[in-house]
């Protein structure tokens, strides 16, 4: 598509179009995936004004993010948790039991990630998983080097990430949370389907990696290339590599 604008629109009618054939009800929840970043900021944008003017309502929709830091508490500017409630949750129809957000501040990290896996296998696997990419290929928080068939887990993030996200922390290296909770790149490739958002150059050459080069692990989102239906959904500046 032309511009990110385009592509915010285009993934959040999709959204709404599989929310509403698949007809959620009550005793049928639709189960969703969601990533943070800026990248879907426009789609969730979208999905509030849709569900504003009684378009599309989430009532019956479980949704269950991809990551957060550690150890950062929940209404912290920079937590998952309060990007997601800033940015979608507070405007549209849900019922916050329905808000599944893996918790860094859990005493047992590892039972944290053990449990979210369980409670995604007790509402029946996703149906949808939406997910973004780093210019390094990473998607949620496996990074380079990740294993493809990863699950939940606590990740201990590489330096070049902590610089990369020292910007949202007052500049200060030593503010930025060290580790992360994260579904694995299986967790995602267990989804019905899996959409993709990538806007800008600066993913151009991950996307180049990720679609025009063999599965490979130091660019964790080419396994989807293995994936039974996974769309990537890019704005022009994000396809200036491919060949
Ligand atoms: C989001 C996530 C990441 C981002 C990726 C792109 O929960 O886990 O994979 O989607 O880092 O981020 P933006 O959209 O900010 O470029």
């Amino acid at each position: 598509l032309d511009k990110p604008n385009d592509v915010a629109e285009w993934a959040a009618k999709y959204v709404m179009k599989k929310i509403k054939d698949f007809n959620a009800g009550p005793e049928k929840y639709f189960t969703l995936g969601l990533p943070t970043g800026g990248t879907p900021l426009g789609m969730y944008k979208k999905l509030a004004e849709y569900c504003k003017n009684g378009k599309i309502s989430f009532k019956y929709v479980k949704k269950y993010n991809m990551d957060d830091y550690v150890g950062l508490p929940p209404d912290h500017v920079q937590s998952y948790h309060y990007y997601m409630f800033h940015n979608f949750f507070k405007h549209i129809d849900i019922d916050p039991k329905n808000v599944h957000i893996l918790d860094g501040n859990a005493t047992d990290l590892e039972k944290e990630c053990d449990d979210y896996e369980e409670k995604i296998k007790e509402a029946g696997g996703i149906r949808l998983f939406i997910g973004g990419i780093g210019p390094d290929g990473h998607i949620a928080f496996n990074e380079p080097g990740s294993s493809l068939v990863s699950r939940t887990r606590v990740k201990t993030l590489a330096h070049e990430t902590l610089e990369a996200n020292c910007r949202f922390f007052d500049n200060d290296i030593t503010k930025v949370p060290t580790q992360a909770l994260t579904v694995g790149v299986q967790t995602v490739l267990d989804a019905d389907d899996v959409l993709i958002l990538i806007t800008g150059s600066s993913k151009a050459l991950a996307l180049h990696h990720c679609i025009e080069e063999g599965v490979n692990h130091m660019w964790t989102a080419s396994a989807f290339q293995q994936h039974k239906h996974t769309i990537m959904i890019c704005d022009e500046d994000a396809t200036q590599e491919l060949k």
